[in-house]
């Protein structure tokens, strides 16, 4: 266990493995510039996004939790030209550093960030009944992520792809007395997804710049 291995190893696979994109060093700038915390997907995580969108051929993403819009960019850049990205953000600041970002990037066409509160943005977009999207990506406050993950599934279709971040928080998931609660929160998650039918799920433990992590990835199978 070697936190500052772990991110020169991080380092040397992002150099190796992402080329060069201006848009998301600008973004990480302009994150930092309006004081925005840094807590964005690594490079590589972000790459792992994109990447996934595009073996799964998604055209119509859902993102909850935007910050700058650093991980909007990765997977909204691996979809088609008629793809469409949806992020809900609750920090007006924010939504104003990711929109700015995302028209750097050349993506305003694509994704459209709605301002507020997620549980109140997903009423609404299961009230209009649209159709179902093909990747979600849930990021926003962790005490929440069951409460997301249900209506993400209510807005899914058989073989939609779900990734959830941060769920294993420096390993300090497996404490169950833990009263911190995003950890909390996060087992709450991982009891709902344990006793879900609709879904085939694993988990990737993560290391790296950002420590010690992980997502789940879970399919829609209904
Ligand atoms: N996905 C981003 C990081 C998101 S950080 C990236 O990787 O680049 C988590 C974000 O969730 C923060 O911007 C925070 O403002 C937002 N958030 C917190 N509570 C929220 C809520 N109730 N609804 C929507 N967004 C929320
Ligand atoms: C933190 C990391 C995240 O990826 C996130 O979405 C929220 C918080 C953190 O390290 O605090
Ligand atoms: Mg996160």
């Amino acid at each position: 266990m070697d936190p500052t291995q772990w991110a020169a190893v991080d380092s040397y696979l992002a150099t190796a493995l992402i080329p060069t994109d201006e848009a998301l060093a600008a973004t990480l700038h302009a994150n930092t510039a309006a004081g925005l915390p840094a807590i964005d997907v690594s490079p590589l995580q972000g790459r792992f996004l994109h990447v996934l969108v595009k073996i799964q051929g998604a055209r119509r993403i859902l993102e909850i939790g935007a910050l700058g819009g650093y991980s909007t960019i990765c997977m909204a850049r691996a979809l088609p030209a008629d793809g469409r990205l949806t992020s809900l953000e609750l920090d007006p600041r924010h939504v104003d550093v990711a929109r700015r970002n995302i028209a750097r990037a050349g993506l305003d066409g694509k994704v459209t960030v709605i301002q507020g509160a997620a549980s109140e943005s997903l009423a609404r977009l299961q009230a209009e009944g649209g159709t179902p999207f093909d990747f979600i990506f849930i990021d926003a406050d962790k005490p929440s992520t069951s409460i997301y993950f249900k209506a993400a599934l209510s807005l899914s279709k058989a073989g939609t792809v779900i990734v959830v971040d941060n769920v294993v928080r420096r390993g300090t998931v497996v404490d169950t007395e833990t009263t911190d609660e995003n950890v909390r929160g996060m087992r709450r998650f991982l009891d709902a997804i344990s006793g879900e039918a609709r879904v085939e799920a694993s988990a990737v433990q993560t290391v790296g710049i950002k420590g010690h992590d992980g997502f789940v990835l879970a399919r829609v199978v209904s």
